[in-house]
């Protein structure tokens, strides 16, 4: 738990929202911009980009404050995040770097070099667990995804 990261980060999410930013729209131009392919795989954004959006934040800022509940919400993130195949982690990470940069720029003169490195580290973190995540489903489930009867 580190409650100077958590403090920080609050005082950027306060900032955004006293702004009235919603950071999701620039998010999700930003990731389909690097991901042009995944457009289609998105049945609903405008659903799901709040949910994707609120939810990575939510991990980050219960990171910093060591909340128990971030790995089992991890954990099913993983799992429930395949098609074909388990999500690349490529995008995993540039989706988690790309949440950090939006809300940077929406927070403004908020956002100082503290808010920085704590949002970084705890991005760090995550990418960190969904990596283990991903590495214990493998191992709990060699054959991987079952096969759909057709
Ligand atoms: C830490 C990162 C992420 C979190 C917390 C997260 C969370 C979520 C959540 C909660 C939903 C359900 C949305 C709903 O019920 O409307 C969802 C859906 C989805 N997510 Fe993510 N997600 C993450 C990263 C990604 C990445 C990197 C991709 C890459 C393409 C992705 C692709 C999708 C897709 C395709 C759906 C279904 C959307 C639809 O049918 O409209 N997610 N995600």
């Amino acid at each position: 738990m580190n409650d100077a990261d958590a403090a920080a980060m609050e005082a950027s999410l306060a900032a955004v929202a006293d702004a009235c930013v919603d950071i999701r729209h620039a998010l999700f131009d930003r990731f389909f911009a690097a991901f042009p392919d995944r457009r289609a795989s998105f049945m609903i954004v405008e659903a799901s980009s709040r949910r994707m959006t609120d939810e990575t934040l939510q991990m980050m800022l219960g990171l910093a404050k060591g909340e128990g509940w971030v790995w089992p919400l991890v954990a099913e993130l993983v799992f429930t995040h395949r098609a074909d195949g388990p999500l690349p982690i490529a995008e995993y990470d540039a989706f988690i770097d790309m949440t950090v940069d939006v809300l940077a720029v929406a927070a403004g003169t908020a956002w100082t070099p503290e808010t920085a490195t704590a949002w970084q580290c705890h991005a760090d973190a995550l990418k960190v667990m969904i990596r283990k995540a991903r590495a214990e489903w493998e191992s709990a489930m060699p054959a991987g995804v079952p096969q759909r009867a057709e």
